[in-house]
């Protein structure tokens, strides 16, 4: 764990330079915008340590797959998002001497990332080898009011001579991916171009033939005047320069501005990408940095405004969650159902860029909150648009008939994943994907989405499943054979309890969705049963006999949940006895002791009764948690957050805090020693969840919004936006008290310890103190 993040409310603040930590800060400083980003890159020359990443959302390239034996229904790529060219280099020499912090003395350097208004600054001083010494300022942002633009300012003073500065800004399109199988380059040029509008770059991805136009002005300005920089004779492919020599004189600072774009075919047609790069350039150019920059603070203002969380009395944890509500704002803003949220965002090339079932099951609900609805019905058509390929995934292991599998990994719909166990065994993304359908329609109202998208998805699921059962003659009910449940730590194991009551919810959700279908809009419906030649009578009686007939594996002694058949027959040693020097395991076992271990890498059991809570008394979610928290050694950045939220709903107030707190700072504080692969997007959605569903209680029922909260005794208090409905609501919670302002017109009624309480425009107190049971 690194400590070096100083805790501020509203900004990440870095002080000092190491370079040990250079590529974790690159991560942690990251900025995006939801179709483009970038890591915390310098944008001067550094020969240090560094993993360089530009990304343009959507834009993949299928890596052939590397593995050491082939088996049949292994995909032949792994579709990644590729490091893209690099829009803001600046080479910059002082009297021919490279300015580099890898060479340099540095007497002063700070990072800032503001996420209140959106930008990144970095200011730092720096010697020369030679004793020269600079001072640099330069702030940049990805826009968020207008996604199709990035800008940076660079400003640069000689503090202890006057001299000459040689000054070179770049693209760089000749880049690579850290995590190429081949070492192969992604990209191809297709034309490039330099005129007085700016400098314009379009390179091709190879076999997929994405094109990106990657669009760049550059202006400098000394002494309040404009200097004309030269184009450079091309000097490589994929590489674009200009170029100035200028005189500096002691103590005067020049500034440098880059106004960049980044366009891709995906939404231009090839032909149109260098004329509308130009346009976008240009109007950007014209509003001038500031004006970018002011929009980008009114638009992040509206962002915090629909989805803050203040927590007074604890500036670390208030700093924590607003890192990941920015964060995941900056990956993922639901404009375009193409797009999805990789477990790492635009801050590292770790899991692809591709889509997991993180989404579903982690977050959908973050989005559901604190976006309008269209942002998390987009993520659920996003797999809708993918269903044909999952049918077709799921006939490339034999089933038939319309069964759909979805991928463990995915970019277009095709499966990513080449491990086996994990490919063909972890199917239970299959039903994060139904129970997030499930989860949207509880949360908006709107079922209309079952009939325009959701029951199709639903069919291809439940017929999977029904095709993934099979009888057995031995227990008399259909068991589920050879799967890996979301603890990977077990593999190939028969009869996993969440995937198996994931399979049967799904089968019975999927019957009463077309119920509700069939219903409201007969025609409709019988649009959906044509095209899928759903044969609804001996289908559903298929479904219905397996829902009611699955085997769901329970020891009586114990009286909990069995993760899965052979569980119990493990060595039983809990977390609390594992010496130090054995953590993670991932790191010091071997991959064979693991797996026969009864360590559970993240929750599995619990997921499912976090999940369908309503299913299970408080005694039995007890001895469940009792049993599998004490041997989850949460090596997946997943798990903490479900276990606060069942610890709240335990009322363990002291473990709901010590769960929250293991994901609130992971990568501030760099908890797993992996940050500088990136940041752990998906998992900080988890962490919105824990406050918001844990600490705060908050569920939907019946159409009705409850919480039951509790304040963590180091806050004084915490608050939280939400939308529900068209509503915006803001519900405070204090030590005895839930505030509750509204703007809403009408009379609400909001659910408090399971008592209704009348809510109206401006602010309901409620004292909850009387209403605890
Ligand atoms: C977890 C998976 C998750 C993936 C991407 C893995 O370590 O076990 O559940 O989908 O990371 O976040």
């Amino acid at each position: 764990m690194k400590n070096y993040i100083q805790a501020q409310e509203w900004d990440i603040v870095e002080n000092g330079f190491d370079s040990h930590l250079n590529k974790i800060s690159e991560s942690i400083f990251s900025l995006g915008n939801g179709r483009m980003g970038q890591r915390a890159n310098f944008e001067e020359t550094y020969t240090g340590d560094t993993l360089q990443g530009n990304y343009v959302a959507g834009v993949y390239y299928p890596d052939k797959t590397r593995v050491g034996w082939w088996k049949n229904g292994y995909p032949e790529y792994f579709a990644k998002v590729l490091n893209a060219a690099d829009w803001m280099g600046l080479e910059l020499k002082l009297d021919g001497e490279l300015l580099d912090l890898n060479q340099c003395k540095v007497t002063a350097f700070q990072r800032v990332l503001n996420m209140q208004e959106g930008y990144l600054e970095r200011t730092f001083t720096a010697e020369l080898v030679s004793g020269k010494q600079v001072q640099v300022k330069a702030k940049r942002f990805f826009s968020i009011a207008n996604d199709e633009i990035a800008a940076l300012h660079y400003q640069l003073t000689p503090l202890n001579f006057s001299g000459k500065l040689d000054l070179i800004s770049f693209i760089d399109g000749d880049v690579k991916n850290q995590d190429s199988n081949y070492e192969e380059k992604f990209w191809d040029e297709v034309s490039s171009a330099q005129e007085a509008s700016g400098s314009y770059l379009t390179l091709r991805t190879k076999k997929t033939a994405f094109e990106v136009i990657t669009g760049v002005k550059t202006v400098v300005i000394k002494n309040d005047k404009t200097v004309q920089l030269s184009i450079d004779t091309k000097s490589r492919d994929k590489y674009l320069s200009e170029s100035v020599s200028l005189d500096l004189t002691l103590n005067e600072g020049i500034s440098i501005y880059k106004i960049a774009t980044n366009l891709s075919s995906q939404n231009y047609a090839p032909a149109d990408l260098p004329d509308r790069a130009k346009e976008v350039i240009k109007a950007a150019v014209e509003k001038g940095f500031e004006e970018l920059l002011k929009e980008q603070a009114a638009a992040w203002a509206t962002k915090w405004q629909e989805g803050d969380i203040i927590i007074e009395g604890d500036v670390a944890a208030q700093q924590a969650i607003r890192f990941n509500i920015f964060q995941l704002n900056q990956t993922y803003t639901g404009k375009d159902a193409r797009l999805n949220i990789g477990p790492k965002g635009f801050t590292g090339e770790k899991y692809g860029g591709s889509t997991y079932w993180d989404t579903e099951a982690y977050c959908i609900p973050f989005y559901l909150s604190t976006a309008p609805q269209e942002v998390s019905r987009n993520l659920l058509v996003y797999r809708y648009k993918h269903l044909e390929r999952a049918i077709e995934n799921a006939g490339k292991l034999g089933f038939n008939k319309g069964a759909a599998l979805y991928p463990m990994v995915t970019m277009n719909g095709e499966e990513c994943h080449n491990e086996w166990e994990i490919t063909f065994e972890e199917i239970h993304r299959n039903g994060a994907i139904a129970f997030a359908i499930f989860n949207y329609i509880r949360y908006t109202g709107d079922s209309s989405y079952l009939k325009e998208f959701g029951l199709e998805v639903l069919i291809g699921i439940a017929r999977f499943w029904k095709q993934r059962v099979n009888w057995s003659a031995d227990k008399k009910q259909y068991v589920m054979l050879g799967v890996t449940g979301p603890n990977e730590y077990e593999n190939n194991i028969n009869n996993n309890w969440y995937t198996n009551t994931l399979a049967a919810w799904c089968l019975k959700y999927t019957m009463e969705a077309a119920g509700i279908v069939k219903e409201n809009d007969p025609e409709q419906y019988q649009r959906i049963v044509a095209k899928t030649a759903l044969e609804e009578g001996a289908e559903f009686a298929d479904w219905k006999e397996i829902s009611e007939h699955i085997y769901l594996p329970y020891d009586e002694e114990l009286g909990v949940f069995l993760q899965q058949d052979g569980y119990l027959d493990k060595e039983q040693i809990l977390v609390k006895d594992l010496p130090a020097s054995a953590r993670p395991l991932n790191q010091k076992w071997s991959w064979d002791r693991i797996l026969r271990s009864c360590f559970i890498k993240q929750a599995d059991v619990l997921q499912g009764m976090y999940f369908f809570e309503d299913d299970y008394d408080l005694e039995s979610l007890r001895r469940n948690f009792d049993f599998y928290e004490s041997r989850t050694v949460h090596e997946s950045s997943l798990s903490p957050c479900v276990h606060s939220i069942l610890a709240a709903k335990l009322n363990d107030g002291d473990r709901a805090y010590e769960f929250y707190l293991r994901t609130a700072r992971l990568d501030l504080d760099d908890y797993n020693n992996d940050t500088e692969d990136g940041l752990h997007i998906t998992s900080m959605a988890g962490t919105w969840m824990s406050i918001v569903e844990g600490f705060g209680g908050m569920r939907v029922k019946n159409d009705t919004l409850s919480f039951n909260p509790f304040l963590p005794e180091q806050w004084k208090s915490f608050a939280f936006t939400i939308g529900f409905r068209g509503i915006q609501l803001n519900i405070k919670i204090k030590k005895d008290e839930i505030i509750i302002n509204t703007t809403s017109k009408e009379l609400l009624h909001i659910n408090i310890f399971n008592k209704l309480h009348p809510v109206q425009a401006g602010e309901t107190v409620i004292n909850y103190k009387g209403l605890l049971v």
